[in-house]
C-alpha cells in the first residue's frame, strides 16, 4: 500500500477476531516500530507483548478499578458522560495480544551538569530527557499501526489504560524508571471503523514569519 493509502486507511479497531497473532507478524510489526526514529538513536523504548486472555483480563480489571474509583469522584451530573468516556479505557480487553511500549528517559545531560545551573533549565533538561523517550516511541507505535494497516490487522493505541499505569507495571513486571507510554490492543479487525473526522488545516496550522 502506499503511504497515502496507509495515512487515509488506518483506523483505531476496537473490535477483533479471537484468532491468535502469528509470532512471526508480531515480529514483523514491532521490527516496524523499532525502525522508528529516536532522539540522539537511544532507542529508549522495550515493547511488551501480551497474548495471555488471562493476564490482559486482569490488566482490564485494574484499568477497570481505577476508572470506577474516578468516576465516585465526579460530580453526580457529569458520572453518566464519564461512564461512557471511561468504557474506552478497557477496549483492548478481548484483543488476542496487547503490545505495550515502555520508555525510560536518559539522564545524560541532567546529570552531567552541577549546581551552578539555575533550577529552572535543570528541570528543563529533565523534561526534555523524559520527553524525547516518550516521543521517540510514540513515532515507533506510529510506525506499528501503520505497518499493521499494511497487513490487515486492526490496531489501536490506548492511553486511557494509563489510569492505572501502577497496577499495570505490577502487573506486568515494568521497574519503576520505567514508564507505559500506551497499551496497543492488536488483531485481526472485526469490525470496519468509519473514517474519523479532522479539524481543517487552517484551524490547526500556523505559519510564522
Ligand atoms: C494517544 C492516543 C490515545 C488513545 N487512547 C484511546 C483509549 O484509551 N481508548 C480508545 O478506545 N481509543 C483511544 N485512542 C484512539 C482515538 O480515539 C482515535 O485515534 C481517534 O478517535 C481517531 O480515530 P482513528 O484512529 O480511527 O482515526 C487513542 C489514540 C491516541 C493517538
Amino acid at each position: 500500500m502506499n503511504l497515502d493509502d496507509l495515512l487515509e486507511q488506518r483506523r483505531s479497531v476496537r473490535r477483533f477476531k479471537p484468532d491468535p497473532i502469528p509470532r512471526g507478524d508480531i515480529e514483523r510489526l514491532l521490527q516496524a516500530a523499532i525502525s522508528a526514529p529516536s532522539a540522539s538513536n537511544k532507542q529508549p523504548w522495550r515493547w511488551l507483548v501480551v497474548s495471555s486472555a488471562t493476564r490482559i483480563g486482569e490488566l482490564a480489571s485494574a484499568v477497570r478499578e481505577a476508572t470506577a474509583t474516578i468516576q465516585a469522584a465526579i460530580p453526580k451530573e457529569s458520572q453518566q458522560a464519564f461512564a461512557a468516556y471511561g468504557e474506552y479505557f478497557t477496549r483492548f480487553e478481548h484483543a488476542p495480544c496487547v503490545v505495550v511500549p515502555i520508555c525510560r528517559g536518559h539522564a545524560v545531560l541532567s546529570q552531567l551538569v552541577d549546581d551552578r545551573l539555575p533550577e529552572p533549565l535543570r528541570r528543563a533538561v529533565e523534561h526534555m530527557e523524559r520527553h524525547s523517550a516518550v516521543a521517540s516511541t510514540s513515532l515507533g507505535l506510529m510506525n506499528l499501526l501503520l505497518k499493521a494497516t499494511d497487513m490487515g490487522l486492526g490496531a489501536s493505541a490506548m492511553t486511557g489504560p494509563l489510569v492505572a499505569e501502577s497496577e499495570l507495571k505490577q502487573l506486568l513486571g515494568v521497574p519503576d524508571s520505567w514508564s507505559i507510554v500506551a497499551l496497543v490492543a492488536l488483531g485481526r479487525p472485526d469490525e470496519a471503523p468509519k473514517a474519523t473526522s479532522r479539524k481543517a488545516l487552517q484551524h490547526v496550522v500556523r505559519f510564522i514569519d
